[in-house]
């Protein structure tokens, strides 16, 4: 659909066979033991009703990718910084030629014509029937309701795979993934409240009380971080901003917000669209406050860097993670993909199976080996409670991906402290990658049992870092003040494309994936938060729980906060 390769070689029209099935040894592929909580079976899925299904094929080499990976992103490799091309990364996860063989052989024995989604020939999709698509993987898809919401999906509790394919497909999509309702898998925004139309400051103070004095505006985050209003001058540096349908960005917005706030600059400095999924950026759409905030908080902080808005759109979305597959697929398929990828959007981490998890965050992994920062919001629900209802915290994805960089939430200034809603944790999907050893092993000796019992402390912690999360003031149609880890993944993602325009223009690379850097010596640039924490109240919880920031990395506001000076530094910039 998106890319082209030598792998649409797979766009096959096919020859009449004799019933395939006949001979075809299913063997169960995956399953869920139960329907879902919140979701009722209505009965068979209309046999007519077309399904397009994703397979993802097997992939060459995905270890090596891994390794490669950490070749270019730690800072005591020889080929530190040296990121892999678009061929090098699809020379680790182009499916190798018997998967493509058996795979083409077993679309033109059922006659069915698959597009590739990937430029790496690693996905496929294929539209068929329901009562095709039943005998296909010998299952039976079913419509579901979403109790709460009405929403309907075809889905399955189980399928298999034939003979022929097994060891060459890894899974087939949607099946037993139970999507979200998408309102709910944005990180949550919060309004408290609109502020009073402000008079333009002149220029930014740089004591941080009177910067601040106002909520959290571009003189506050300039103040406390340090960020120089000096424009970026590498102008083939991109900055990514991801949005979901719905979440559209004003242009007029942020001209305003621009002309209040950044009086030194161009109130016409504009940002690009790339629509994905059919995504455009209309403007007569109301604003639900996401998108305004993320590019006014990157356009208005990162400046005169080029930012690009990846903006997803209904097609093929029910909220699932297909947007956020689709997107990494796009990114993929460039030649030179932004340099730093900020998303404010994620899902609770057992909502979704593991094998469609990690293929997503398999993708990151291949954006951070072709060198570009993957950033993420930690989300807003504090260590959020299970969904089973036990008294067992939840993690969050994607950052509990190992290769993505989760951002947690400050509030206050003078100093700051953990933001109450800041998410963070352990995964249960994803085993504490080595980077994280000795940082998160201090803060377990230190952390005491409070939470021991509620945690999987083996697991990938998260956030890394943190940034202000409360008070921020965006425009849309007037000043509100909004609060959410979604300001902080934006204002982390600024400094690292200012970061990347200084290293351009002293011929270095960019940052990448920070993670292994940012364990090992990074953490030095950042401000330690030691006070305040998050809270949660799961069932059972009396009274409300709280976690809190202390000396060293907390799974609240990760190593804290970025110092900009500090980072150049340590950059020898
Ligand atoms: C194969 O597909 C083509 C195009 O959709 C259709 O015309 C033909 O009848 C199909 N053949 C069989 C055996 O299903
Ligand atoms: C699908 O449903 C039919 C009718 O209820 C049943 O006979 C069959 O075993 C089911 N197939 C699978 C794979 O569950
Ligand atoms: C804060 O608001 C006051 C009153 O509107 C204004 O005089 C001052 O310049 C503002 N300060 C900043 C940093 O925006
Ligand atoms: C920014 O770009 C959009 C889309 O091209 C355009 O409609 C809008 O007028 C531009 N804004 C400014 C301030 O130039
Ligand atoms: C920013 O980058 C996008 C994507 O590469 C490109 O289409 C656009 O022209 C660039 N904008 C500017 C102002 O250079
Ligand atoms: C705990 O995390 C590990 C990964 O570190 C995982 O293998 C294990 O299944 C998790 N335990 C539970 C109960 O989910
Ligand atoms: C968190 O800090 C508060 C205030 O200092 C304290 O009362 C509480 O016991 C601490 N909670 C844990 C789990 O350490």
């Amino acid at each position: 659909m998106f890319a082209s390769s030598a792998l649409l070689a797979f766009v096959l029209v096919g020859v009449s066979a004799a019933s395939p099935l006949a001979a075809t040894t299913f063997r169960v592929h995956e399953l869920r033991p139960a329907v879902p909580s919140g979701f009722t079976a209505v009965g068979p899925a209309p046999p007519q009703t077309t399904l397009s299904l994703r397979l993802a094929l097997a992939q060459g080499d995905p270890d090596g990718l891994i390794d490669a990976l950490y070749r270019v992103s730690d800072p005591d490799s020889e080929t530190y910084g040296q990121y892999l091309s678009k061929e090098e990364v699809e020379s680790f996860v182009a499916p190798k030629s018997d998967t493509v063989t058996t795979v083409n052989s077993w679309l033109t024995e059922n006659n069915l014509t698959a597009t590739s989604l990937s430029s790496a020939g690693d996905w496929l999709s294929v539209d068929v029937p329901v009562a095709k698509a039943n005998e296909l993987f010998n299952t039976n898809f079913t419509l579901f309701k979403h109790i709460a919401t009405g929403g309907e999906t075809v889905r399955t509790l189980e399928y298999s795979l034939p003979g022929s394919l097994q060891g060459h497909v890894d899974l087939v999509h949607p099946t037993i993934s139970f999507p979200v309702p998408v309102a709910q898998s944005a990180a949550a925004l919060s309004k408290r409240g609109q502020a009073a139309a402000p008079s333009s400051p002149k220029l930014a103070p740089r004591d941080v009380a009177s910067a601040c004095s106002n909520g959290t505006i571009p003189a506050c985050v300039q103040a406390l971080y340090n960020i120089p209003l000096t424009p970026a001058v590498n102008k083939d540096l991109q900055l990514g901003v991801t949005g979901f349908f719905g979440n559209n960005a004003h242009y007029a917005w942020l001209e305003t917000f621009l002309e209040t706030y950044r009086p030194d600059m161009d109130p016409a400095t504009n940002f690009s669209v790339v629509g994905i999924d059919g995504g455009s950026n209309d403007q007569d759409v109301p604003s639900v406050s996401e998108g305004e905030l993320d590019i006014q908080y990157t356009v208005g902080l990162a400046t005169d860097v080029n930012v690009t808005y990846y903006f997803i759109g209904f097609d093929n979305q029910d909220g699932d993670l297909d947007g956020f597959l689709d997107e990494a697929n796009v990114l993929l398929g460039l030649d030179t993909p932004p340099q730093v990828l900020t998303t404010s959007y994620g899902f609770s981490e057992s909502e979704l199976p593991f094998s469609l998890v990690d293929k997503v965050c398999q993708a990151y992994a291949q954006l951070g080996a072709r060198g570009t920062t993957v950033l993420y919001a930690a989300g807003d629900s504090g260590p959020d409670c299970a969904p089973d209802g036990s008294d067992k915290f939840e993690a969050r994805f994607p950052s509990d991906c190992p290769f993505v960089t989760s951002v947690g939430g400050t509030q206050s200034f003078s100093p700051e402290e953990a933001w109450t809603g800041s998410s963070g944790g352990f995964s249960n999907y994803y085993a504490r990658p080595a980077y994280q050893d000795t940082a998160v092993s201090a803060y377990l000796a230190s952390a005491g049992p409070a939470n021991a019992a509620r945690w999987n402390t083996s697991g990938r912690a998260f956030p890394d870092i943190a940034a202000k999360a409360d008070d921020i003031v965006v425009f849309e149609t007037v000043f509100a003040r909004l609060q959410g880890t979604s300001a902080s993944s934006p204002i982390v993602a600024s400094i690292v494309a200012l970061l990347n325009d200084r290293l351009a223009s002293a011929g270095r690379p960019p940052m990448g994936f920070l993670n292994p850097w940012l364990y090992k010596e990074g953490w030095q640039a950042f401000t330690d938060v030691t006070t305040g924490g998050s809270e949660v109240q799961c069932p059972g919880d009396v009274p409300v729980h709280q976690i809190n920031a202390t000396e060293g990395w907390d799974p609240v506001t990760g190593f804290g906060t970025p110092q900009f000076d500090k980072l150049l530094a340590l950059l020898n910039l």
